[in-house]
């Protein structure tokens, strides 16, 4: 199997337990690393965990909501790997609530971060790996940008914009030699905390999968048992699904209200 020696990725949501993984994974299949995200010494710290590994990285810090620091961040990636493989969109924002009275910033920011900031990240990157013909956009979204479920409705909605987004540039790109996936976790579970959940999946394997994806590009990836049943009974039956979820949030609602009191 190729290995991604000599490839440059740069990354968005560096820090997170999801992109620190990544990035290790990366570097394990010999890829150099320009990391980004705005805790500098959380991203110091990333970056010597994977030169350690033998790889080169550079540490990119952006606040993705501001557009300058984009582009700075990508510049400064671009100058110090010497040109930008593959880009790695996996900045992410989490709010949860009801619809109904979602405070207005969290809708905003959910859509700068999930959604805004891989437009304009692969904006930047875009004209060189076209003049190249060669380069990979992979835009790490959700199973709830496909299928937006109860207390999670500004989250799902920038991740649906970031799905149809990458559709439309996916097929735009056809024939440019620059491949667009789309991943799609279902719940993930940090690998350094004790933690199980039955229905979660560990960073480490939703890092490999970013790494195959690399290797052999797809169009996209649903990660998850639990995340590709959601997709597939919202295919096949979403009437059946709205009332399962409305059920679930009923039995939620009616816990929260009579907590028992022995917890
Ligand atoms: N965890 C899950 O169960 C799950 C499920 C499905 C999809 N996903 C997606 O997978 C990705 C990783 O998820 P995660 O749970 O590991 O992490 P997360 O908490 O969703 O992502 C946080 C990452 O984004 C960066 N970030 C947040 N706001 C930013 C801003 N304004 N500017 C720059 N960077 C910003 C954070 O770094 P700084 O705070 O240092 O800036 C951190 O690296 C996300 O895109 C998430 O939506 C996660």
């Amino acid at each position: 199997m190729a290995n991604l020696r000599g490839k440059n990725v740069f990354m968005t949501g560096a820090t997170s337990p999801f992109g620190v993984e990544t990035a290790v994974a990366l570097a394990q299949a010999g890829a150099n690393l320009a990391l980004s995200a705005r805790n500098a010494d959380r991203l110091n710290a990333v970056a010597k965990r994977v030169t350690d590994l033998g790889v080169q990285a550079v540490v990119c810090p952006a606040d993705v909501c501001k557009p300058m620091e984009i582009e700075r961040a990508v510049n400064l990636g671009r100058s110090s790997t010497g040109r930008i493989d593959v880009l790695v969109n996996a900045a992410g924002f989490k709010c949860e609530g009801p619809a109904i009275d979602a405070p207005i910033e969290d809708v905003q920011t959910s859509l700068e971060v999930n959604y805004l900031s891989a437009v304009r990240f692969t904006q930047a990157v875009l004209p060189e790996m076209i003049q190249r013909g060669s380069g990979q956009i992979l835009n790490v979204s959700s199973v709830l940008g496909k299928r937006a479920t109860p207390q999670r409705a500004a989250y799902s909605a920038s991740k649906a914009a970031l799905n149809a987004w990458t559709d439309a540039l996916r097929v735009e790109l056809a024939h440019t030699g620059v491949a667009v996936t789309l991943i799609c976790p279902g719940r993930l579970e940090d690998q350094s905390e004790a933690k199980k959940t039955r229905f979660a999946m560990g960073t480490r394997g939703a890092a490999a999968a970013v790494v195959r994806c690399i290797r052999r590009p797809r169009r996209e990836v649903v990660l998850t048992p639990a995340g590709r049943m959601l997709c597939w009974l919202d295919f096949l039956a979403p009437a059946l699904l709205d009332s399962l979820l409305a059920r679930v949030r009923k039995n939620e609602s009616l816990i929260n209200q009579h907590p028992d009191p022995s917890r």
